[in-house]
């Protein structure tokens, strides 16, 4: 139990105070008092009491109206209220008003110390609670998406306006990398199911009739493993959210299964003849464009319908303007917080200006690695191009495609090495004619000879 907790006795009976007084130093905690309101207030505003135990006849006014005020002012203080035994109607205003328990005179020291070592754990456990929820809440809140343009900001605020109606089917769609993952919990998070679970489902990760029963559950004996009853995903998330990612990779049958619980509103566990009502929001999110897909008979038609009635469109990270850069900082400070030693600065104005121009075909977790992987290699403060991966640089290339096909490894090689290297295969696709392989490589009989000589290479010549 903590110790040394302040509690303030507000009472104008001078020899209550002292007995209570003298019963809080026995258990440790430290004591104030006060006789009237005002010395109450007074005691409320410098002091800071965790606990207030209050009488409700006082000289100058009613504990009552303390009560509402350390309410108003301070509500996670614990008030308990002393009061008449026979005082049943303030008892009851008492504890309407947000008291937590009261004592009725005279007091038992024995009942006091239990009340208030409970008043004091259960705040302790409230205050815990709260601080979980927010914590978990600022974790997956729509401020940790950041950027700034203007197709992100209106995306999220499509995004915070649904997560707060009652709409039950979300469709997320975006490239692979954009955020659905994030909007996701965000939307989640900040609807009023943000206490009831959140469970997520890759449709692509399972087989179909294993997603079936993951989903809805089954009775016992439904299939041969069937040992017992098992709840679903629907089951236990009710009152919450289910995101189903992936969802263009659903079997069509369970399409189908899907699109009757969305239309009926109950759902059965599998081998189950009982309709559960169904109080979950669907979030599903695709990479695929499923309009598309139902064209090509791949998605059923009526369920894509069904689910983009609100359809959220995450826009891809090359089409966020300045945003490559604000989310580079953000993902630059998170690696320093990983980093000993030296910290990153930023980014040298050419892998800037790269960074600005690349496709991004994997979005912001594509960002985030190149960040992870440059704070790793990178010894200096500035990103440089010597720790971009290799197809980044050769993507920025404004000469077009690479016409050789060859591509320089990331930790560079040798040019003797290349050329050996190629005289080596040149040899080999020929079959070891010395002609036909200068031939491949332009260059004269001799030279190649001389090549293959210096690598070591000559005597495999049939030549
Ligand atoms: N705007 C953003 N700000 C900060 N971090 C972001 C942002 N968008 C995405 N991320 C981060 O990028 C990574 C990829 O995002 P996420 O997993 O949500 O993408 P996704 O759209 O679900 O991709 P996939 O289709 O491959 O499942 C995650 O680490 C996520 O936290
Ligand atoms: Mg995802």
């Amino acid at each position: 139990m903590p110790s040394r907790e302040k509690i303030l006795i507000v009472d104008d009976d001078r020899f209550v105070r002292m007995a209570l007084a003298e019963a809080l130093r026995m258990w440790d905690y430290e004591s104030l008092e006060a006789g009237t309101v005002a010395e109450a207030k007074q005691a409320l505003a410098s002091e800071e009491p965790r606990v207030v135990l209050l009488d409700i006849d006082l000289p100058d006014g009613s504990g009552l109206d303390v009560l509402t005020e350390i309410k108003t002012e301070s509500p996670e203080t614990i008030v308990i209220m002393i009061t008449g035994s026979v005082d049943v109607p303030n008892t009851v205003a008492a504890l309407r008003g947000g008291a937590y328990d009261f004592i009725s005179k005279p007091i038992r020291l024995e009942e006091m110390r239990v009340t208030l070592r409970n008043a004091i754990e259960t705040r302790t456990l409230r205050r815990q609670v709260k601080l979980a929820r927010s914590e978990q809440a600022s974790q997956f809140s729509f401020s940790e998406i950041i950027g700034q343009s203007e197709c992100l900001l209106k995306m999220i605020d499509l995004a915070q306006r649904v997560a707060v109606s009652e709409v039950t089917s979300i469709l997320l769609h975006g490239e692979t990398g954009t955020g659905k993952d994030l909007f996701a919990r965000a939307i989640h998070h900040c609807s009023d199911r943000a206490n009831a679970p959140y469970l997520a489902i890759n449709c692509a990760a399972l087989p179909g009739n294993l997603i079936e029963s993951e989903l809805f559950g089954y009775e016992k004996g439904a299939f041969t493993d069937a040992k017992q009853r098992k709840e679903g995903l629907f089951e236990q998330a009710q009152g919450g959210t289910i995101f189903l990612d992936e969802i263009g990779e659903l079997e069509i049958q369970l399409q189908a299964k899907l699109l009757r619980v969305l239309e009926g509103g109950t759902f059965r566990r599998v081998g189950g003849l009982k309709d559960i009502p169904l109080n979950v929001r669907i979030i599903a999110a695709s990479n695929k464009d499923l309009k598309r897909a139902s064209a090509e008979g791949n998605f059923r038609l009526d369920l894509y319908f069904r689910l983009s009635v609100i359809q959220i469109d995450v826009p891809p990270l090359r089409e966020r303007g300045d945003d490559v850069l604000l989310i580079t900082r953000h993902f630059v400070e998170k690696a320093n917080l990983k980093r000993r030693g030296k910290q990153l600065k930023g980014l040298a104005p050419a892998v800037a200006k790269l960074f600005k121009n690349y496709k991004w075909t994997g979005n912001v977790r594509e960002l985030r690695n190149v960040i992870e992987r440059a704070s790793i290699l990178e010894d200096g403060e500035i990103v440089t191009m010597a720790h971009l991966p290799a197809d980044m640089i050769d993507a920025q290339g404004s000469d077009g495609p690479n016409p050789t096909g060859i591509r320089l490894p990331d930790i560079g090689v040798p040019l003797k090495t290349v050329e050996a290297e190629l005289a080596r295969q040149a040899m080999t696709r020929t079959g070891g004619n010395l002609t036909q392989a200068a031939r491949l490589l332009d260059i004269s009989r001799d030279q190649l000879r001389y090549k293959l000589k210096k690598s070591g290479d000559y005597e495999l010549s049939a030549d």
